[in-house]
C-alpha cells in the first residue's frame, strides 16, 4: 500500500491505493482546510505533490498551478509509491501559543478564579485502612472496602466499574488493607473511580473545543497548578469551516461519527502529548471539564446536531448530565466524570457560560458590561447582576482569515500589520515569524483594510480607488484588488493579494457583530456610551488594534480603558469549574440567567445591518475616539 507523507509536519500514513489525500491527511490527524466539504470548489486544501504517483484531473486548477504540481486534496486519489506531498493550507501548530494559554490566566482578575478555599474538584481521593478478611465473617474484600469508604467518607451508596473490582483483591494484599481510594461525588452518592497502594497526585484536564482550536490544560487539582498547556486546530475544519457546515456535514450518521472521531482525536492528541511530556499515564488524569459552543459540544457527543438550524433551532441537549470519560471516548481514565459546561440557546454555547466566569458581570451592581466574543460566530452578552441578555450572529470566518483570497490562520508566514505609504500606495508588510510572506491572517486583514481607508485608497462602501492613484490596485471590469505583496516576492514567488470581494466578506462579518451589539442595546434602552466595561474575548480579539477597530466601525468609539481583551475566557472558564463546585454553580446560574434573543427575529436587526455595511458605518460620529 502507498505510504504518504505530509509536509510541513512529516507526519506519514498507510492508505490503500484510490485513497483521497484529504481522507489520508484526515486518518493521519493532519489539519487540512476544507471549507466546501470537499466539493472541489473552495479551492482550500491546496497541496503540492513532491513525489508518487496521484491522479488529479488538472482542469479544476489555473493551467500555472496544475503545471507546478498543485493539486486539490479533495480532488487527488493516490496511486501508487510513496507519496510526498506539501499541503499548504495544513495549518501549523503554533508552539508559541501553547505558554499563551497558560498566559490567559493572568489576563483575568485572579478574584475570578477558584482561590485555595474553592477547591473542590469533583475527583476527590481518601486514604483507607481496610481490614484483612478473617474466618468465618462472610465478607468479600469489596464489602470490606465499601464498608471502610463508606465510614471514611459518609457516603452510603457507591457505584463501581468492573476493573476496580477486578484489581481490588491484589491491590488490597499489596499493601495489607492501607489503600487510596479515587471516587466523585455527587447527590450523597459516589462512583468509584480507581483504588490505588500509592498516594498519587490528582490530575484534571480543563478542555475548550473551538470550532477552529482546541485547547486543553493539565492541572494539578490539590493546588490548581496549571502543569502544562497545548492547543491545536480542531480536526474537523477538514469538514467545513463554520458550525452551519458542519452541522450540513453531519447529516449523514457516517460522517457525524467522522467528526466526533475528529475532534477526540485532536483532544486526545493533546492530552498525549502532555502525558508524554510530563511523563505520565493518560489514564492518571482524574476529572475533566469542558467548554465548548452548543454544535461543538453536540458533534463531540455524537448527537445528530441537525434540528439546530431547522425551526425552532433546538439541540439534542443544552445541559448535559455528568457523563464519564469512557462513554465519550476520551483518554483519560475512563471511570472520569466529565463535566460539561451549559448552553444557553442554539448558538450560544457553554464556551460564553465559561467565558462569563472570567467577568464580573453577574456580580456587577452598578454598571452594565458586554461580553463580546469574537470569533466565526459571533456571540454577545450585556447584563450585570440583575439582568444578562445575550444573543448570536454568523460572522462568517472572515476575522480568522477564512473566506478571503490569500487568508490565512495567525501562524509563521501570515501578514499580521501592514502600513500603506500614502505617497505610493506601496505597503510595507510585517509578517509573523519573519520571512516571506504566505497570506493575510485576521488582525493583517484588519489592519490592510484600515490602511487603505484611511490612506484614501478605499471608500467607504469598500470599492478600491480606481483613479490610478496607487499603482497597486488591479483593476478589471467588474472586480478590482490591491496587491499587498508583488507577484515573486511571497512564499513559493506567490503574490498576496486582498479583493473587493474580500473586503466585501470582512464588512459583512463586522456589520454583523456591531448591528448585534447595537440592536441588543436597543432593546434595553441603551447606548454604548452607558456601557461600563466592554470584555473582548477570543483568541483572535486578543490582538486587535482597538484604533483599527474603531476606523472600520467594528467597536464602538468608547474610551480604551473601557475595553478588556481577556483572550481565550473559554478554557479560563473550564479551568474553573475544573476545580471548584462554586464556579460549576455559578455557570449553571449563569446559563438559566441568560436571556437568549433570536436576532432573525428582531425587526430592527435588518436596519442595523444595513447601516453597518459602510466604513464604519452610515452614522461615523459613533465611532469617534471619546478620552
Ligand atoms: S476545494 Fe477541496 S475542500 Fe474545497
Amino acid at each position: 500500500m502507498p505510504i504518504i507523507t505530509f509536509k510541513p509536519g512529516g507526519k506519514s500514513i498507510e492508505v490503500p491505493e484510490g485513497t483521497l489525500l484529504l481522507d489520508a491527511a484526515k486518518k493521519a490527524g493532519v489539519a487540512v482546510e476544507a471549507p466546501c466539504g470537499g466539493n472541489g470548489v473552495c479551492g482550500k486544501c491546496l497541496a503540492r505533490i513532491e513525489s508518487g504517483e496521484v491522479d488529479f484531473s488538472d482542469g479544476l486548477l489555473p493551467r500555472g498551478l496544475a503545471d507546478e504540481g498543485f493539486v486539490l486534496a479533495c480532488k487527488t486519489k493516490v496511486l501508487g509509491g510513496d507519496v510526498a506531498v506539501h499541503v499548504l493550507s495544513a495549518p501549523e501548530k503554533e508552539q508559541g501559543k501553547f505558554s499563551e494559554v497558560s498566559e490567559d490566566i493572568h489576563l483575568t482578575d485572579k478574584a475570578l478564579l477558584p482561590g485555595p478555599g474553592d477547591l473542590s474538584p469533583l475527583a476527590k481521593k481518601t486514604a483507607l485502612s481496610v481490614p484483612a478478611p478473617e474466618m468465618g465473617d462472610g465478607l468479600s474484600d469489596y464489602d470490606r472496602f465499601l464498608r471502610t469508604f463508606s465510614a471514611a467518607t459518609g457516603l452510603r451508596e457507591a457505584e463501581t466499574p468492573l476493573w476496580v473490582l477486578q484489581k481490588l483483591p491484589l491491590v488490597l494484599r499489596e499493601n495489607d488493607g492501607e489503600v487510596y481510594a479515587l471516587y466523585a461525588q455527587y447527590g450523597g452518592r459516589a462512583r468509584i473511580v480507581d483504588v490505588f497502594t500509592e498516594d498519587i497526585a490528582m490530575l484534571g484536564a480543563a478542555v475548550d473545543i473551538g470550532t477552529t482550536t482546541v485547547a486543553v490544560q493539565l492541572v494539578e487539582l490539590r493546588s490548581g497548578a496549571i502543569l502544562a498547556s497545548r492547543t491545536d486546530y480542531n480536526g474537523q475544519i477538514s469538514c467545513g469551516l463554520d458550525v452551519i457546515s458542519r452541522i450540513n456535514y453531519a447529516k449523514k450518521p457516517a460522517r457525524l461519527l467522522e467528526l466526533k472521531d475528529l475532534v477526540l482525536q485532536t483532544i486526545n492528541g493533546l492530552i498525549k502529548e502532555i502525558a508524554r511530556e510530563q511523563d505520565l499515564d493518560a489514564s492518571r488524569i482524574y476529572n475533566a471539564s469542558i467548554a465548548g459552543n452548543t454544535t461543538m459540544v453536540q458533534l463531540l457527543l455524537g448527537i445528530p446536531p441537525e434540528h439546530l438550524r431547522l425551526s425552532p433551532y433546538t439541540p439534542g441537549v443544552y445541559d448535559v448530565p455528568l457523563l464519564r470519560a469512557g462513554e465519550i471516548g476520551l483518554c483519560v481514565n475512563p471511570g472520569t466524570l466529565v463535566y460539561i459546561a451549559p448552553s444557553v440557546g442554539s448558538y450560544m454555547g457553554g464556551d460564553i457560560t465559561s467565558g462569563l466566569l472570567c467577568t464580573k458581570l453577574l456580580s456587577d451592581e452598578e454598571g452594565v458590561s458586554m461580553f463580546l466574543d469574537l470569533g466565526t460566530n459571533g456571540e454577545l452578552v450585556i447584563g450585570n447582576a440583575e439582568f444578562m441578555m445575550g444573543c448570536a450572529c454568523s460572522a462568517g470566518p472572515a476575522f480568522e482569515g477564512g473566506g478571503i483570497e490569500n487568508g490565512m490562520r495567525a501562524s509563521a508566514g501570515a501578514v499580521e500589520r501592514v502600513d500603506i505609504d500614502p505617497g505610493t500606495g506601496i505597503a510595507e508588510v510585517f509578517v509573523i515569524g519573519g520571512g516571506a510572506p504566505a497570506g493575510i491572517c485576521g488582525s493583517g486583514i484588519i489592519s490592510l483594510i484600515a490602511e487603505l481607508f484611511s490612506k484614501g485608497f478605499l471608500d467607504a462602501r469598500g470599492k478600491l480607488n480606481r483613479s490610478g492613484k496607487c499603482g497597486r490596485i488591479d483593476t478589471t471590469e467588474k472586480n478590482a484588488r490591491y496587491i499587498v505583496v508583488p507577484h515573486g516576492e511571497g512564499a513559493d514567488g506567490k503574490q498576496v493579494v486582498i479583493t473587493e470581494a474580500d473586503i466585501d466578506n470582512f464588512i459583512r462579518a463586522k456589520g454583523a457583530i456591531f448591528s448585534a451589539c447595537s440592536t441588543m442595546l436597543k432593546q434595553i434602552g441603551m447606548d454604548f456610551e452607558s456601557l461600563s466595561r466592554v470584555y473582548i474575548a477570543g483568541g483572535f480579539g486578543r490582538y486587535l488594534d482597538i484604533g483599527n477597530a474603531r476606523t472600520l466601525g467594528l467597536l464602538p468609539g468608547l474610551e480604551d480603558d473601557k475595553f478588556l481583551f481577556l483572550g481565550n475566557a473559554s478554557v479560563v472558564g473550564a479551568y474553573s469549574t475544573l476545580l471548584s463546585e462554586k464556579h460549576r454553580e455559578k455557570e449553571k446560574e449563569i446559563a438559566r440567567r441568560i436571556t437568549y434573543i433570536d436576532l432573525s427575529t428582531e425587526p430592527d436587526y435588518m436596519n442595523e445591518y444595513t447601516a453597518a455595511l459602510f466604513l464604519p458605518h452610515t452614522d461615523a460620529s459613533l465611532f469617534l475616539k471619546k478620552t
